[in-house]
């Protein structure tokens, strides 16, 4: 009656994979106290299990002790931040991401070049914040519509993008520059999303249309899942977020297949039918209760353990409905 099919995309991207070895030897090795500010990676789980490990999750460089470890994140950090822990003589231990480093050599290229920046991204983002540190002045776009006629200064623009954007959104921005920027005399484009991103959008697609229902996991806070998760809803009304495994997965799971199925298999209308009476129903009109096919796709900061007590999960209700 429920069938799960998974991603080959799920579990950690290489990046956080990387950055959560760095950080899990930093804290088997370190004597003294090891901090992150902020959150390492976007997902509460895993820094949960971290925070259990005694790493130290702080607000400010405040109230660090001199000579402390600083676990920098994978997102990158801003400059003022890299600044005030050279002043207090923090240790640091950098886990960005190698494609983020990547994305910001070439940011301060760009800027170097002479070039006026402009990063499709969403400007909040710490991974976005600390790129426009590094091209002082540059232009942060998010959506094709912010774009207005001749908002550039500069005749020679380089547009990069945020690592986790998505290629629809990145290539509808750069069309509308040029479009809405005739004076612009010389553009260098830059497709900056890496390419853990892509599949994973790439695959969403796919999975959002071959699926009755699609589950993506993640935390609400990581970028990269909110854009599967948005991929995903413009495909199949019924994507849903699941962040953890006491999630409200059997309410999703619930409300998702009564009625809907009640309805495609001719069911006598009549309301929204219970399992038991749509069981029942089906049996009289001689057919067999549906498959429903369940898709599961991950963010890039989702730990596999995760997503496997999810399907543990869905498997624990299949035995229900027997
Ligand atoms: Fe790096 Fe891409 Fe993951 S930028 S952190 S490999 S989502």
């Amino acid at each position: 009656m429920l069938s799960v099919k998974l991603a080959k995309n799920i579990g950690f991207c290489s990046g956080v994979r990387r950055a959560v070895n760095i950080v899990e030897e930093t804290l088997i090795q370190s004597n003294g106290k090891v901090y992150s500010l902020g959150p390492v990676i976007h997902n509460p789980e895993v820094i949960k299990q971290l925070k259990e490990k005694n790493l130290c999750i702080t607000n400010s460089l405040d109230n660090l002790e001199d000579s402390s470890t600083l676990i920098l994140p994978s997102h990158g950090s801003p400059r003022n931040i890299l600044n005030a822990a050279k002043k207090k003589k923090l240790k640091l231990v950098d886990v960005t991401c190698p494609y983020v480093s990547l994305v910001q050599k070439i940011c301060v290229l760009l800027h170097k070049q002479g070039l006026e920046v402009i990063i499709v991204g969403d400007r909040k983002h710490p991974e976005v914040r600390a790129l426009l540190d590094l091209a002082p002045g540059a232009y942060t776009i998010d959506k094709p519509k912010d774009i207005k006629e001749n908002i550039f200064s500069y005749k020679k623009i380089g547009i990069i993008s945020q690592t986790t954007q998505t290629k629809d959104v990145f290539f509808a921005v750069v069309s509308k520059i040029l479009q809405k920027n005739p004076n612009v005399l010389e553009v260098h484009i830059y497709n900056t999303i890496c390419l853990d991103t892509v599949h994973r959008q790439d695959e969403v697609k796919k999975l959002a249309d071959s699926v009755d229902i699609l589950l993506v996991i993640g935390s609400r806070h990581s970028a990269n899942t909110k854009r599967l998760l948005c991929i995903g809803r413009k495909i199949n009304k019924r994507t849903h977020l699941v962040e953890n495994e006491k999630a409200n997965l059997n309410k999703i799971l619930k409300k998702q297949m009564e009625p809907t199925r009640a309805i495609s298999h001719g069911v006598p209308k009549g309301g929204i039918l219970k399992r038991p009476q749509l069981i029942h129903s089906l049996k009289g009109a001689g057919l067999q209760a549906a498959e429903y096919k369940i898709g599961l796709i991950s963010g890039a900061s989702t730990p596999q353990w995760l997503v496997k007590q999810i399907v543990r999960k869905i498997n624990l209700r299949k035995e229900k409905l027997k």
